[in-house]
């Protein structure tokens, strides 16, 4: 069963302090690094773009961006994740906040990234979560969505024998297709899929009009 709001705060705020271990970790994060470092190579943005990274935890995706002299704007609904990657993200402008709305004005971003957060959003909101996304950027800008999503129902069901009790049944993971047809529905074009750990699937996009 999907968690509340509430209680999706309280799990990530309990889970701030140890949440860097997922870098060694298995279950469906297995590969967690490599997968990050694909998604950096997919986005094609440089120094001076303004970057909001959405459920930014304790940061590893946007410090590899941050990295090329991009501007680094964070979101997260847990103020303990926030708070743990604080020292590390000094340059970034960090905001308590989620996807529902983004707290952010019309066309403010050149790119709107986020790793592992997006499957956090209830299935209803998906589609206003990824309206909010492109409402954001810029028009031409880039959505980058790193997360855990499935091929095929057959693929999911497969995922959660093999990870047995690391498999977490209060998580709903997307399908390649229907998140490929949300983003196109929000506006998004030139969608380019890639497969980078067996639990784990980016994809990146333009947003047309
Ligand atoms: C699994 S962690 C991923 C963190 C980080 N992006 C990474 O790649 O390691 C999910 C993060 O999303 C945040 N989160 C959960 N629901 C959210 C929402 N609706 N909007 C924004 N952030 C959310 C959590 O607090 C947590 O920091």
């Amino acid at each position: 069963m999907p968690r509340s709001d509430a209680q999706t705060r309280a799990l990530f705020d309990r889970w701030a302090a140890t949440y860097d271990d997922v870098q060694s970790g298995d279950g469906p994060l297995a590969g967690y690094a490599a997968s990050l470092r694909e998604a950096a190579a997919m986005l094609p943005v440089g120094a001076g773009a303004h970057v909001l990274d959405i459920g930014i935890g304790t940061g590893a995706f946007a410090a590899l961006i941050a990295g090329r002299g991009a501007l680094i704007s964070v979101l997260d609904v847990s103020e303990g994740m926030l708070a743990a990657g604080r020292a590390a993200r000094a340059a970034c402008a960090l905001a308590l906040g989620s996807f529902t709305p983004i707290p952010y004005p019309d066309e403010r971003f050149d790119a709107v990234i986020s790793s592992f957060a997006f499957h956090e959003v209830a299935s209803s909101s998906r589609p206003n979560a990824c309206a909010e996304i492109a409402r954001v950027l810029r028009r031409g800008g880039i959505v980058c969505l790193l997360d855990i999503v499935f091929a095929s129902t057959a693929a999911t069901a497969d995922a959660r024998r093999a990870f047995g009790v690391s498999w977490d049944d209060d998580e709903d993971y997307a399908l390649v297709a229907d998140l490929d047809t949300l983003l196109r529905q929000a506006s998004f074009a030139d969608l380019s899929w890639r497969h980078t750990a067996p639990c784990h699937w980016v994809v990146v996009g333009r947003r047309s009009r």
